[in-house]
């Protein structure tokens, strides 16, 4: 495995996917076998946004493989409180740590400590935008069930505007297969446009829907998501979507007797607790999936550092632009103004920000 850091789950190839889906389905029988593969190593887990299954997941997996954990859980605990920018941190603990999980608000922020950082960077969840370690958990989960990533009927639920689990779902699932899609939610949370043409031009199908009782008898997967409040500019405007998507018995009646219900977790309101009950709900085993999932992506990760000389990425991007040029206010650029300019080409000729992937001209 060549890979140095996990910033989108595209930068897997097919044949690290299989390798990581193997070792995750091995350390999942067991577990025994794998409890010093990490001794002596320091997993780093910086986490600028609330979590409770990531950062934990991340460092139980790390425990686990017999090694420690350092980090912090709110950045108000740490230097950054002191106005300390990313790059600092990040070299900084690039100093203690072999490896580090960063959770940040900001889209982007991932690949902008991979300039820095001499130590792996894993994607823990930047903004709205990418989420790659749940995409890894979500399809161990499905094949485990289904055995294949194609051909399924897959239901896609809530907020797709702004859920980072689905964009980066539906961004791996586009590379490894095709499938029918159920998009199902409100017209202003719908997903973006770009990643609906990306399916299409890859062979999928994609409908979009505005219920559940359009398409449930139909899924063999139905991906449900939380209406992710942090990210409204205003109570109000949450308020306005929010409850109108909820997955109860009712609901569940009308879907196959093998269709699966997944969720990144947390639920607010949008599973009932009737359904955690039904053999058809797997959020609490992908949960469980999760932890051996981290532990073969730090292990396959650790692995590929071997023997590697230490360099960061930002040399070769040392003669470029530093001015401000992304214009979305959720782009790590806005706040991390010494970023070089990063940029390409979307395949209809447009100028996009390779943090964010916000569309510049
Ligand atoms: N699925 C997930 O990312 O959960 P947390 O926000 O609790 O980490």
């Amino acid at each position: 495995m060549s890979l140095r850091h996990l910033v989108d789950f595209n930068e897997l190839t097919a044949e690290e996917w299989e390798g990581i889906y193997s070792l995750a389905a091995d350390i999942k029988k067991n577990p025994a076998n794998y409890s010093e593969a990490c001794k002596g190593k320091i997993l780093a887990t910086l986490f600028y946004e609330p979590s409770t299954r990531t950062m934990l997941s991340f460092q139980t997996a790390m425990l686990r493989l017999g090694g420690n954990v350092i980090g912090f859980d709110n950045p108000e605990n740490s230097s950054v409180s002191k106005g300390e920018n990313l790059k600092d941190t990040i070299t900084i603990i690039s100093c203690y740590a072999d490896i580090i999980a960063m959770r940040n608000p900001k889209e982007g922020a991932a690949l902008a400590a991979s300039l820095f950082s001499s130590r792996p960077i894993i994607n823990a969840g930047d903004g709205g935008h990418f989420h790659p370690t749940q995409t890894l958990i979500d399809m161990f989960t499905i094949r485990q069930k289904k055995d294949t990533l194609s051909g399924l009927t897959i239901g896609l639920c809530g907020d797709l505007k702004n859920g980072r689990t689905v964009h980066s779902l539906l961004r791996a699932l586009n590379t490894l297969g095709k499938n029918t899609y159920y998009l199902i939610s409100t017209e202003s949370l719908a997903l973006q446009s770009h990643i609906i043409d990306a399916l299409r031009e890859n062979g999928n199908t994609v409908y979009e829907v505005t219920s559940l009782e359009e398409c449930m008898d139909k899924l063999d997967v139905l991906y449900m998501t939380r209406i992710q409040k942090e990210r409204f500019e205003s109570e109000e405007q949450y308020k306005a979507q929010s409850g109108l998507y909820i997955l109860d018995k009712e609901k569940m009646d009308m879907a196959k007797s093998d269709m699966i219900v997944l969720h990144p977790l947390p639920r607010v309101d949008e599973i009932t607790e009737e359904v955690d009950y039904d053999p058809r709900a797997m959020y609490f085993k992908q949960v469980q999936n999760g932890l051996y999932v981290r532990m073969a992506l730090i292990m396959k990760m650790l692995e590929a550092r071997e023997g590697e000389k230490e360099s960061l990425d930002i040399e070769k991007y040392m003669d470029l632009p530093r001015e401000q040029h992304c214009k979305s206010n959720v782009c790590v650029t806005k706040t991390e103004n010494y970023l070089p300019l990063l940029t390409y080409k979307t395949p209809d000729g447009k100028t996009a920000c390779m943090y964010c992937d916000h569309i510049i001209d």
